[in-house]
């Protein structure tokens, strides 16, 4: 195997595992904090079990995947000098916006937030939680932002083969950004819904005694779920709209037609001259996977919200194994939209400007795989580890939390004690 072809698996991998736990941590975050705002104005004792319950598996889940986030720099620094060679000046900036917020504001806000429990005022100690979250969306939206410049890059001049950025408002103007994040947010929710919804259902399946919390965290992840699932279908098809503009020939794969594929070659002839610039053929079956998907989870989803207002939810049982079954689906179709938005921009590393070829580093395939070997043995071990740290507190209900204050008594309308 080549250079180019370790490299590009090595990213493909990288991201794929790294955007897992930022689907998670994007999707509960907002959970837990809505979950603490409603415990910081009613007051009830079980707001606060919740908020303490699915903010253990947030922590866990953060903790571990912000070690998978340095996997993610080392790849980029190891294998793709050509790219940062060219485009470095100007994804440099909000890629580095990205780290310091996902490294610095955000981990620091989170560790306020787990050792403030019963040290700080109620409103500040909401506060940081909100700002965690905030800080959470902020570098999805520079990372979202760092990678829509490579699909469409805009805001840059060349000059000596480099691009140099002459307008920083551009990026975030640009015509990739702005679907994709409210997709990813929404891909985000559904997932967060679904992780909500699908542990509650486990536990009412396991005839759990914690009734209180997990009916109403069940009603919160139901309510969430087809919001998201109808959002990224709408966010989708928009985002089509706008890759028809700046890449056609990826949308042409994507469906496969014919005509469409002629058009988009004769266009690509025109802006580039003789060559391929299709991407693999391949992606129209992730692609197909994830619309599919999307359709199924937003019907699934859709029918457990009747039965969850007709009171019917808990008591067929039958749904309760839907939502634990669907839990996975949604990780399951990020990938394949990455996989889409990524290989189709095949064969650009930054559309029209760098091809994949002379963006790689010129370094032997042997230390790419080696390192390829190394960071997946890492990464799939960090992923047994979440995934297992996250079934076990999440088997052991809200009695277990690793926030210091115990919950072990029965939950007492209005704590006074935070
Ligand atoms: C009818 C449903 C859907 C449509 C039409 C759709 C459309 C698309 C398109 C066209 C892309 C590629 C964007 C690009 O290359 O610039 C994409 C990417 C993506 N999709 Fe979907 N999608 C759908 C459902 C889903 C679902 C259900 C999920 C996850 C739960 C999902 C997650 C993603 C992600 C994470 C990406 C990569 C980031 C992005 O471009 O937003 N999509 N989707």
């Amino acid at each position: 195997m080549d250079t180019l072809l370790l490299a590009r698996l090595q990213f493909a991998t990288t991201t794929s595992l790294h955007f897992l736990f930022v689907t998670l941590s994007l999707g509960l975050v907002v959970f837990v904090a809505g979950m603490q705002t409603a415990y910081a104005v009613s007051g009830k004792a079980v707001y606060a079990r919740m908020t303490k319950f699915w903010g253990t598996l947030y922590v866990i889940n953060y903790a571990l995947g912000i070690v998978t986030g340095l996997v993610m720099e080392f790849q980029f620094g190891l294998n793709w000098g050509g790219l940062s060679e060219v485009a470095g000046n100007v994804f440099g900036a909000p890629l580095a916006l990205e780290t310091l917020i996902a490294f610095f504001v955000e981990a620091t806000f989170l560790g306020m937030w787990i050792f403030g429990w019963n040290r700080l005022p109620k409103w500040i100690h909401l506060a940081l939680i909100w700002l965690v979250a905030v800080a959470a969306y902020a570098s999805a939206l520079w990372v979202l932002a760092a990678n829509a410049f490579l699909q469409n890059p805009v805001g840059h001049e060349m000059r000596n083969g480099r691009a140099y950025l002459t307008d920083f408002g551009a990026l975030l103007r640009n015509d990739s950004l702005t679907d994709s994040l409210l997709h990813v947010v929404s891909a985000a929710l559904l997932a967060g819904g679904l992780f909500v919804a699908g542990i509650s259902a486990w536990h009412f399946i396991r005839r759990t005694d914690e009734v209180e919390v997990f009916r109403r965290s069940l009603r919160w992840g139901v309510v969430a779920a087809p919001v998201g699932a109808f959002s990224i279908i709408h966010f989708g098809f928009l985002q089509e709209v706008a890759i028809e503009r700046y890449q056609p020939m990826k949308l042409a794969v994507m469906y496969q037609e014919p005509a469409r594929l002629e058009a988009a070659r004769q266009l690509m002839l025109q802006r580039f001259g003789p060559g391929d610039f299709a991407p693999p053929s391949w992606i129209a079956i992730p692609y197909q996977i994830m619309m599919n998907g999307a359709f199924v989870l937003a019907l699934a989803t859709l029918a457990c919200l009747v039965l969850l207002f007709r009171n019917w939810l808990v008591r067929l049982r039958v749904p309760l194994y839907a939502l634990v079954v669907m839990m996975p689906v949604p990780f399951v179709l990020v990938i394949m939209g990455w996989l889409v938005r990524e290989v189709g921009r095949q064969p650009w590393a930054v559309y029209g400007l760098l091809t994949t070829e002379k963006a790689v580093s010129d370094v032997p395939p042997g230390l790419v795989l080696a390192s390829y070997v190394g960071f997946t043995l890492v990464l799939g071990l960090l992923v047994v580890l979440d995934y297992w740290l996250i079934a076990t507190y999440a088997r052991r209900g809200p009695r277990h939390t690793l926030f210091g204050t115990t919950l072990a008594e029965p939950a007492r309308d209005r704590l006074t004690a935070y």
